[in-house]
């Protein structure tokens, strides 16, 4: 008998192996930062199960600002360091939040989001932005989700020209 965390992650593996091929065959051929994040924004809402949000915040500035997303209608501008989003940006780190009520500077654009993961965009030394999923979920995602979701945000950076 299996554990349930070993089967989980197994298949969580095997899901983002899929869903990372769909993202390379989506992107193949364009390189329009927008049109591609725009892209793999569908594409993630689309693909994994309880999401309530997805989609990007590009850093102008210092300042993130709203970019292309599926979901309610979001904030728009989030101060660098603000947030799950400004936090990630500015540490430069994945943030994997389990619960966001416990998250002292979480910004409620959605009252039904309780689980947050945010996958920071970088190109070498410059920082473009975040990759932000939203669940009404507690605790929606694992490390392997966060690993599956990196390796999208690596796909999306190697196939767009950069701003
Ligand atoms: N909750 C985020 C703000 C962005 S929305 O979730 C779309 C944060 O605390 O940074």
């Amino acid at each position: 008998m299996f554990e349930a965390a070993t089967i989980d992650a197994a298949d969580s593996s095997e899901f983002y192996a899929e869903l990372a091929r769909q993202a390379q065959g989506l992107l193949a051929g364009e390189r329009d930062f927008i049109a591609n994040a725009a892209n793999l924004s569908a594409l993630i809402f689309a693909s994994l199960p309880d999401l309530n949000w997805a989609g990007f915040y590009f850093l102008k500035g210092d300042t993130l600002v709203l970019g292309p997303f599926q979901g309610k209608p979001a904030c728009v501008r989030i101060a660098m360091g603000r947030g799950v989003c400004g936090a990630a940006a500015q540490q430069r780190k994945a943030l994997r939040i389990e619960d966001v009520n416990a998250f002292p500077d979480h910004i409620a654009c959605d009252s039904a989001s309780r689980s947050e993961l945010v996958v920071p965009l970088t190109a070498g030394d410059k920082m473009l932005g975040v990759l932000d999923l939203d669940s009404p979920k507690l605790a929606r995602f694992s490390p392997a989700d966060q690993a599956g979701v990196e390796r999208l945000a690596a796909i999306f950076l190697a196939a767009s020209d950069a701003p």
